[in-house]
């Protein structure tokens, strides 16, 4: 198969973790016989530099012509001091809201090497867990309204039904293939956008009626998700709370280094990062985690490709580099191999077989 790559490094950590995940894809593409064409495109804080945008017109072309499009990181100090709309983060949520990718997918599994390094204790965080959040991308607080008037801030949360119709039903049809349990996160006890969120996706489970649902408020599942992640299969939420609980699944799973996404609209075009910043302190010191950019990169073959074989032939090798006792920093304890990026990148290369 010849797949077309829009590739989109970004700043800090992100063009080094960005090389490792393209060092797999080029193990499978060799290993399984495929074709695969990047090109590369500017954003974030880098877009700024060169073209004083952090959303240049051409990235989004270069985009919307490929199969799908693999992110890095964006942001850092340099950029910090620059109004919201000039921001690097300010391309990110440009290039999800230009390409219409509503529906984020960020799994958060504990890989049984992975025990030691999970801040739960043992007896909670056990076998293991296998949690899907789907965070809502393209609306919510992120995109309404904002401004200040005088020495008053304001943000808006707006949600249509369509909206939550939308992201409702995806969450649904991925319980059904899963463990069939979806938890709906809002706080309906304060917010009107999370009433009518909780009143559209109880409304969906007529339609779904094999799947076990269940709501919950924001603050509560935050404390659910260290009391005890294994009630959870499924979680749907907004774009905001999604944010907010995926960081705290990510850390669950031993190190945010770990957990790669998903951005899905309605046709194959996919959007594959991992949920972690540009960690601008480390960057170029070959120390971040290659690893959330490297699964985002299985994503990548799976969603936008249906090459479910490859997807998990890379999933496998993380598994194995793991099984290895490979780890890098942020993942590293007492008696396993402490090693950098690149290293951890040629380990899980190494292990991918066609
Ligand atoms: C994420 C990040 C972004 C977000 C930032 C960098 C804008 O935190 O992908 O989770 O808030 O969506
Ligand atoms: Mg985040």
């Amino acid at each position: 198969m010849e797949l077309n790559i829009a590739v989109i490094k970004g700043d800090g950590i992100g063009p080094e973790i960005t090389d490792e995940a393209l060092k797999a894809l080029n193990a499978v593409a060799a290993a399984f016989g495929h074709t695969f064409n990047y090109s590369e495109a500017l954003m974030g804080g880098c877009a700024i530099d060169a073209t004083g945008v952090p959303l240049p017109d051409e990235t989004v072309e270069v985009c919307k012509k490929s199969h799908a499009v693999l992110l890095g990181a964006v942001g850092g100090f340099k950029w910090e001091h620059l109004p919201g709309h000039l921001r690097p983060e300010k391309g990110l949520l440009g290039i999800r809201s230009a390409l219409g990718l509503y529906a984020n997918l960020r799994p958060a599994t504990l890989h049984k090497a992975l025990v030691d390094a999970c801040p739960l204790k043992p007896e909670i965080a056990g076998e293991g867990f296998n949690i899907l959040i789907v965070r809502e991308l393209t609306g919510g607080i992120y995109f309404g309204k904002r401004g200040r008037d005088g020495d008053t801030a304001f943000d808006t949360e707006t949600y249509s039904v369509a909206e939550i119709e939308r992201v409702g039903r995806v969450a649904f049809e991925l319980a059904r293939k899963r463990d069939k349990r979806l938890c709906s996160v809002d706080k309906a006890n304060v917010l009107e956008t999370s009433r009518l969120w909780r009143e559209v996706m109880r409304g969906l489970r007529v339609e779904y009626a094999d799947v076990e649902y269940g709501d919950m408020f924001a603050d509560n599942a935050a404390m659910q998700l260290v009391r005890d992640p294994r009630r959870f299969d499924v979680i749907v939420t907004s774009n905001m709370f999604g944010d907010i609980l995926s960081d705290e699944a990510g850390m669950l799973t031993g190190s945010i280094g770990m957990l790669p996404s998903a951005s899905l609209g309605t046709g194959t075009l996919g959007l594959y990062e991992p949920i972690h910043g540009s960690a601008p302190d480390i960057a170029g010191l070959n120390k971040a985690n290659p690893i959330a950019a490297i699964l985002s990169a299985a994503m990548l073959l799976r969603n936008s490709a249906g090459l479910e074989k490859e997807a998990a032939a890379i999933e496998n090798a993380v598994g194995a580099a793991l099984n290895e006792g490979y780890r890098t920093s942020d993942i590293w304890s007492e008696g396993y191999e402490l090693i950098g990026t690149r290293e951890m990148g040629d380990c899980v290369s190494a292990n991918i077989a066609g």
